[in-house]
């Protein structure tokens, strides 16, 4: 975490994708950068200071999960994002609550995984290089071998000698002849100059996994029997060709996975997970004993208590080892429309000392959002219309006038925040949507004029527009 980022970098980070919102921005980055202060101590202060982890509170469609998706990009640290609502309580079939900390060391290891992958790439890729040479231009030995192919004495004996049969052409030397060499030089030339990408070879893969829907259900045995269980079972190969350009890759991956020491890598990622992990828990509201009596379903309260002792810091096993989420930090995240945060269970509430609310968004923050960050609404249209061959563009009045009718829909109908720009941009681009393709002109202009044509009546109508945006 040397390179790390101050607050107020985070927050710019996150202005480019989120609009306003800054109390809650601010809080995401102080409670990050917390972290890296803490790294800096000496060891016991470490182990004393644990993370403040932090409420976001506030109405539906107003940036709460765009922040923590944004996260999760920004910062390089594991990171998952988890709904409250999937979780039922130990000993009910569904998800335990532990399976969030096993997501948390499988993103750790993924980030390791890469990090450990980038730095052996060079090598792996020479080895790969090299390899698809003589797949290229195959020795006397190996052509003698793909005459009498099924030679089941021979694959008996590497399986019994504990050889994969794919590993036998590695161990052995070659003899190669003076003209396959030749050739060999000749394609090594051609490889190097881009010239052979597209050629086919036939390269032995690992089997995919078949994954099993009943082993999911098991995870409350405190490791993921699914994943243990398949690991279990010899990998299988398959031969597959390809052209060089993707077998390359698949090489790459496999001389990778040689060259990489799996069991420091994943020492790392715990120790990863652990310090900079954060876990993100969506619609924690959900879990409040008012909405239980509503809903009956099995004990929301039963999850918070399950809950509780990951977020006060426990051991959870997962399948690289145990975790310790003492310094985890969790985000927890809700609209409390009709419960409040201390409609928890108290222990739970005094885990998440901070609380941010977020504020309602305004039609300023409904046309910023239209059009400001890098994946505002209008550019993605924009983008998806240009694949037509139409060129889309919108007056500032029309943006303007479809940022006041999803604040006016929302006012009248229910609030939903953001997500009514959606509902809305759809029902303007509707016709330009259907005939884009067909389209000979290849300009539309949406003014205000076409905006007001197309919804004004269902907005003004509270029960249609209860159906339609
Ligand atoms: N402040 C904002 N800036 C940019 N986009 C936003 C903002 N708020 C909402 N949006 C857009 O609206 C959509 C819904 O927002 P988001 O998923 O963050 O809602 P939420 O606050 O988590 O609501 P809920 O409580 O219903 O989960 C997002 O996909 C995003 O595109
Ligand atoms: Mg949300």
């Amino acid at each position: 975490m040397s390179l790390e980022r101050t607050p107020r970098e985070i927050v710019a980070a996150l202005d480019e994708y989120v609009i306003g919102q800054k109390s809650a921005k601010r809080a995401v980055a102080v409670a990050l950068y917390n972290r890296y202060r803490r790294h800096q101590l000496n060891e016991q202060l470490q182990k004393d200071i644990t993370p403040k982890n932090l409420l976001m509170i506030g109405p539906t469609g107003v940036g709460k999960t765009e922040i923590a998706r944004r996260l999760a990009t920004i910062v390089n640290a594991p990171f998952v994002k988890v709904e409250a609502t999937k979780f039922t309580e130990v000993g009910y079939v569904g998800r335990d609550v532990e399976a969030m900390v096993r997501d948390l060391a499988d993103a750790a290891v993924a980030i390791e995984e890469k990090a450990a992958y980038d730095r052996v790439r060079e090598p792996a890729l020479k080895e790969a290089n090299k390899k698809l040479i003589r797949l290229l231009a195959p020795g006397e030995k190996k052509q003698q071998k793909q005459n009498n192919s099924n030679n089941m004495l021979q694959m008996m004996n590497q399986l019994m000698s504990g050889q994969l049969p794919n590993q036998e052409e590695e161990q052995q030397p070659e003899k190669v002849s003076d003209q396959v060499l030749n050739e060999r030089l000749d394609l090594a030339e051609k490889l190097d100059r881009g010239l052979l990408e597209n050629r086919e070879v036939t390269i032995k893969v690992d089997e995919a996994k078949k994954s099993n829907p009943m082993m999911d259900t098991m995870g409350t045995m405190g490791v993921d029997m699914g994943d243990m269980l398949s690991s279990l079972a010899p990998q299988r190969k398959v031969s597959r060709t390809l052209p060089v350009k993707e077998a390359r890759e698949l090489l790459v991956r496999q001389y990778s996975e040689k060259m990489v020491d799996r069991d420091q890598l994943q020492q790392r990622a715990i120790k990863r997970a652990q310090d900079d992990g954060i876990i993100f828990i969506d619609e924690i509201d959900k879990l409040t004993s008012k909405q239980q009596r509503n809903s009956g379903e099995v004990s929301r309260e039963g999850v918070q208590r399950d809950i509780l002792p990951i977020v006060e810091g426990s051991q959870v096993n997962t399948k690289y080892g145990p975790l310790d989420t003492s310094h985890v930090l969790f985000i927890g995240s809700g609209a409390f429309a009709q419960t409040k945060p201390s409609d928890l269970i108290p222990e739970l509430q005094g885990r998440f000392p901070i609380r941010v609310e977020l504020d309602d968004l305004t039609t300023a923050d409904f046309i910023a959002i239209l059009t400001e960050p890098h994946t505002a609404l209008i550019k993605q249209y924009v983008a998806l219309v240009g694949a037509d061959g139409v060129k889309l563009t919108f007056t500032k009045e029309a943006i303007d006038k479809i940022a006041e009718v999803a604040n006016q829909v929302n006012k009248t109908s229910d609030n939903i925040g953001a997500r009514r720009l959606a509902t809305i941009l759809e029902k303007v681009l509707e016709e330009v949507l259907f005939d884009g393709p067909d389209m000979q002109m290849g300009e539309i202009m949406i003014t205000e004029q076409y905006v007001a044509e197309r919804i004004d009546e269902i907005a003004a109508d509270r029960d249609l527009s209860k159906y339609i945006l």
